[in-house]
């Protein structure tokens, strides 16, 4: 187990900067996801923690313990590739247990920590199996049986789902969860896909060109992005830019289209179902703040709602696309000019309604965040 914190973390390659300035703290125990685009450093950032690149600046701590320097055999951490990087000559067997023969370990007990490692993923049964024989979920299970076998400190995985099916994907993702909280182990897991590190994450970093654009916890990351690309990049938002301004005696977002939307104040509530969290209060705060001037308005498809009412904080319009999903359907409506993403549940009345069709959307201003940048 170990808490590792990232301080002002830097990576230049020929004098690019690809990590600028990452300072972090993933707590023991923790199951911490680095999250973001192809190409924004988090591959790098991992191989850091592990000790197989330097940083050109910062540092990195185990547990309050300076291992910025130190080779990746003497950190303890097991790592998991998005590609498996098993030895195809070796059975199942043999690729779990050469981390223990590596460290000299005894014949007995390696017999006895592997059958436990592969006991763990799921693969007893095929220790003899050389691994071209395994299906592509099967290896990415023996490699976390070798990462896990040797008892890490840290578990690093780097896109270990990407190249598994939708369904396989989902199922090993639990695995890898299950098996990280039964163990106890501190994670760090890198991947470009946000919805498997909200289902799995504790928390989330997430990266833009080599900085950290947002930290916390899935929930508030999903319904509170504190910025643009946040919002953009965690679940195809609606983003209108207008203005925020205050008339009689409430807060409302006016975009230049005429489409008006009644604020709370503060105009971001607090988080549902969970404590709300000091960034997140402190997101709250810095809403508030933009309450004059240019900003833009960030709404989830989901939280939008069609209706056949002409109720408060609603507007017209004309459906232009349907698009059926199986449990929901997308719609996008034009609102006199301004697109507005919407996702029904397929089971409500309204959810049938066809392109040509005049609805109303109600834009819940409660759920809508307002963003600075
Ligand atoms: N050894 C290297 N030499 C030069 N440039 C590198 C090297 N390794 C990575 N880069 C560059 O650094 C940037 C970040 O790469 P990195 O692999 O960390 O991204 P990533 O976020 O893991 O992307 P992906 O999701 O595609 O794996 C990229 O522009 C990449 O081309
Ligand atoms: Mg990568």
């Amino acid at each position: 187990m170990a808490q590792v914190t990232l301080d002002r973390l830097t990576k230049h390659f020929d004098d690019t900067p690809v990590v600028k300035g990452i300072s972090l703290t993933v707590a023991d125990g923790e199951f911490f996801s680095l999250l973001g685009p192809s190409g924004c450093g988090k591959t790098t950032i991992l191989r850091m923690i592990a000790g197989f690149i330097f940083p050109t600046s910062g540092a990195v701590h185990f547990d309050g313990q300076d291992v910025t320097s130190l080779p990746a055999h003497r950190r303890n951490t097991g790592m998991v590739f998005q590609n498996y990087a098993l030895f195809p000559h070796m059975t199942v067997f043999e690729n779990v247990a050469f981390g223990l023969r590596t460290r000299k370990v005894a014949g007995p007990e390696i017999a006895d920590r592997v059958a436990r490692a592969l006991d763990l993923v799921g693969l007893t049964g095929l220790e003899r199996r050389p691994v071209p024989q395994l299906s592509g979920g099967q290896q990415q299970r023996v490699a976390l049986a070798r990462a896990v076998v040797i008892e890490p400190d840290l578990l690093l995985l780097d896109e270990p789902l990407s190249n598994l099916d939708t369904k396989l994907r989902e199922e090993t993702r639990d695995q890898i969860r299950e098996l990280q909280t039964k163990l106890g182990i501190t994670a760090v897991y890198v991947t470009h896909d946000q919805e498997e590190a909200l289902a799995v994450s504790d928390r989330i970093a997430v990266m833009e060109e080599g900085e950290c654009r947002q930290l916390d916890r899935p929930e508030v990351i999903y319904r509170r992005p504190a910025n643009r690309f946040v919002a953009a990049f965690m679940g195809n938002m609606n983003l209108w830019e207008g203005v925020v301004s205050s008339e009689r005696g409430g807060t409302v977002f006016r975009h230049e289209s005429g489409l008006t939307v009644p604020l709370p104040a503060p105009a971001t509530p607090a988080d549902e179902g969970a404590p709300s969290s000091p960034s997140a209060e402190a997101e709250s705060a810095e809403s508030a703040k933009h309450a004059e001037g240019a900003v833009h308005l960030a709404l989830h498809p989901q939280a939008a709602r069609l209706t056949g009412d002409d109720a408060e904080s609603t507007i017209a319009g004309i459906v232009s696309t349907r698009r059926f999903k199986g449990a929901t359907v997308e719609f996008t409506i034009d609102a006199g000019g301004v697109p507005i993403q919407v996702v029904e549940n397929a089971v409500v009345p309204m959810a049938s309604s066809q392109p040509g069709d005049t609805v109303r959307v109600h834009i819940p201003g409660d759920q809508a965040v307002i963003l600075g940048d």
